[in-house]
């Protein structure tokens, strides 16, 4: 059974953590909650006990015959702190060990996840970002609080992220074992969905991509420690936990913020579909139709290929870029000629095929491919989930990042 510390910070959020707790204890995992004492203001140790079944101590007083304060977190197998409050993320950033819950983030030596809850301020204060900043440089998953209501009248970013989606994070870090947070430390940019030009102010050049598969790349490199800036084009889906998504439109601002993004990531994959071709001029008012009948001309240039100018200018020297390929066979070339001249044509490190011949993989769950690299690898993927393909594209990017740079994920609190 996983051993799970769940340390609960003292914020309001504490509520919340009780449904993250009865859902990890529910799919069978051991759970020892660790409350710092200004989280029992919020939540009594009466309802940690209960829920856990298990003792509930804030200091490392208690037991003491047991050596808790060393115990607890050598044994964990996750520690998860949820909220993670200001004060927290503070005291583990600099060592700090005045309680149970801070002696056990520094004797984990396993992952460590924690979801921030504060005000809007204090999560942008320059102190909260540079804590963050050295916990995620030392291998701890970080997520990106939620924007909503907080506590009071006031709304913005700064709420805990969803207890499920938390949950679903912890159990896609346990169930990946000792690999888990390979990307600890990363940044990673994933651009997704279609770029939208448009003609005047109700009428766009588009293309049917959903970003499914640029959203499981966000949700997958979350869960392997990224920190992870999502540009999406024009997507109907929910954010994905603990990811930056920045919304774009055209395939010009698609440009901006990639590039913008990309001067600090250890690695790009190109997971949107631009649109290639954008009207030269785009009309302020609605066009109307004339009445003798005539149709307006519609004169169209190309727009910038943003993955080959990431390829060629590399914003960040030693980043893996990585781009998509949807080809079919012709009368020039097979799927894999086609692909193989696009790899060398863009410049990228790595080039995830699929083949679409008769409509295949648009629009599906599921997902067919096969990786070629740069140096002239070929890694098929046998069909499966958008996750099983992003996972496969993270291994073969945290390889080459391996084996580029030493993993700074040691030790992890
Ligand atoms: N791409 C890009 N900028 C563009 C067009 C495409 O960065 N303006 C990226 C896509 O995100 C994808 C890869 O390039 O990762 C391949 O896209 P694709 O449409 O297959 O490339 P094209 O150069 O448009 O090739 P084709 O002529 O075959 O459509």
């Amino acid at each position: 059974m996983p051993a799970v510390v769940l340390g609960v910070g003292g914020g309001i959020a504490a509520y919340k953590a009780c449904e993250l707790l009865r859902l990890l204890t529910e799919s069978g995992h051991a759970v020892r909650v660790v409350p710092t004492a200004s989280a029992l203001h919020f939540v009594g140790a009466a309802t940690w006990s209960a829920l856990s079944g298990q003792p509930v101590s804030s200091q490392v007083w208690d037991d003491v015959h047991e050596v808790p304060h060393v115990r607890l977190g050598q044994q964990a197998d996750l520690v998860v702190v949820a909220p993670a409050t200001a004060d927290l993320l503070a005291k583990a950033a600099t060592g700090q060990a005045d309680d149970l819950l801070t002696n056990t983030l520094l004797t984990a030596r396993c992952p460590v996840v924690f979801a921030p809850a504060m005000h809007t301020e204090m999560w942008e204060h320059p102190a909260t970002r540079a804590n963050v900043a050295t916990l995620r440089e030392r291998g701890a998953v970080v997520m990106e609080p939620a924007d909503g209501r907080l506590t009071g009248a006031d709304s913005g970013k700064g709420r805990l992220p969803d207890p499920a989606q938390i949950f679903e994070l912890a159990t896609q870090v346990l169930g990946r074992g000792a690999q888990a947070l390979d990307l600890a430390g990363r940044h990673v940019v994933v651009s997704a969905g279609g770029t939208r030009e448009y003609l005047d102010p109700v009428r766009f050049l588009g293309n049917r991509s959903s970003g499914r598969q640029g959203y499981a790349l966000a949700s997958t490199a979350v869960a392997r420690g990224a920190e992870v800036t999502l540009v999406a084009a024009n997507v109907a889906r929910p954010d994905p936990t603990g990811v930056k998504v920045v919304p774009v439109v055209s395939t010009a601002e698609l440009r901006d913020a990639v590039l913008h993004a990309a001067q600090t990531a250890d690695a790009v994959v190109m997971a949107a579909a631009p649109a290639d071709f954008r009207p030269v001029e785009r009309v302020e008012h609605k066009i109307k139709k004339a009445a003798d009948g005539s149709v307006p001309p519609l004169a169209l240039t190309q727009s910038d290929d943003i993955l080959a100018e990431l390829a060629r200018d590399r914003p960040h020297p030693g980043a893996v870029i990585v781009g998509f390929a949807a080809e079919t066979g012709d009368d020039e070339g097979d799927v894999m000629a086609h692909a193989t001249a696009k790899l060398a044509r863009k410049g990228c490190d790595l080039l995830v095929v699929n083949d679409v011949s008769g409509g295949k993989v648009f629009g599906s769950g599921d997902n067919e491919a096969v990786v070629l690299g740069s140096d002239g690898s070929r890694t098929p993927v046998v069909r499966g989930s958008k996750a099983a393909l992003s996972h496969v594209v993270w291994d073969l990017v945290s390889a080459r990042l391996a084996s580029a740079r030493p993993d700074p994920a040691d030790p992890p609190g």
